[in-house]
C-alpha cells in the first residue's frame, strides 16, 4: 500500500474524495498526512472527522519558502509519505520539495491546461468566453501550473453558467478524475 500525503488549503473536497476512494479500496493508498497552509481552512476539520492527521503552518510565520518546506519535508518523512498530491494547495512549491521528491508530485488544476494556469481559472475561462474548459491533472515542476500532463477531461461551459455553477460541474469531474488517475500512477513502476 502506497503512502501518500495530500496539501490542501481551502475547502479539501478533493482531499475528501481521494479519502474517501482511499477508504473504499479504489485507491490502494492510505493518507498518511494532510499539508495545509491556512489554519482556518475547512479540509482540516474533514481531516479531523476522517482521522487523518494534519500538519498545519502559517507561511508568514517563516523567513522563507525554504524555511517552512524544510520543515514539511522533516514531518513528511516521519510519516513515511512516497508520494505528494496538490489538491487545492494554493502556493507554489520550492526547490526544497522539488528535489525530495522528484517526479513524485502530482497536481489538479480546474482548465485544459496550458490555458487559464494560475489563479482563478474558473474565472479567466468564463472571461475568455470558451465554450469547452475543464480538468487537468499534471506532474509538478517549478512553474505554475506547467509540468507533464497526465490526464485531462473536458466540460462543457454552457450559456448563462455563472462561476459558482461551472465550479459545481468541474469539481464533480475532479472527484471522480483525481481518484482514479492517482490509482493508475501509483500502479506504475515510474513511481515504484
Ligand atoms: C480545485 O478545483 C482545484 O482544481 C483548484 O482548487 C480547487 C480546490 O477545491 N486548484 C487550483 O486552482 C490550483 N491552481 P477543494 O479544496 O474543494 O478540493
Amino acid at each position: 500500500m502506497k503512502k501518500i500525503a495530500v496539501f490542501a488549503s481551502g475547502s479539501g473536497s478533493n482531499f475528501q474524495s481521494i479519502a474517501y476512494a482511499a477508504k473504499s479500496g479504489e485507491l490502494k493508498a492510505e493518507i498518511v498526512l494532510l499539508v495545509c497552509d491556512n489554519p482556518k481552512a475547512l479540509v482540516l476539520e474533514r481531516a479531523e472527522k476522517l482521522g487523518i492527521p494534519a500538519f498545519v503552518f502559517s507561511p508568514r510565520k517563516y523567513d522563507s519558502k525554504e524555511a517552512f518546506e524544510t520543515e514539511i519535508a522533516a514531518r513528511l518523512k516521519e510519516s513515511g509519505a512516497e508520494f505528494l498530491v496538490l489538491a487545492g494547495y494554493m502556493r507554489l512549491i520550492g526547490s526544497t520539495l522539488l528535489a525530495a521528491f522528484p517526479r513524485k508530485i502530482v497536481n489538479i488544476h480546474p482548465s485544459l491546461l496550458p490555458s487559464f494556469p494560475g489563479k482563478d481559472a474558473v474565472g479567466q475561462a468564463l472571461a475568455a468566453g470558451v465554450k469547452v474548459t475543464g480538468v487537468t491533472v499534471h506532474f509538478v515542476d517549478e512553474g505554475m501550473d506547467t509540468g507533464p500532463i497526465i490526464a485531462q477531461r473536458s466540460v462543457e461551459v454552457k450559456e448563462g453558467d455563472t462561476r459558482e455553477s461551472l465550479q459545481a460541474k468541474i469539481q464533480d469531474v475532479e472527484h471522480q478524475l483525481f481518484p482514479s488517475v492517482l490509482q493508475k500512477l501509483l500502479g506504475e513502476r515510474i513511481l515504484t
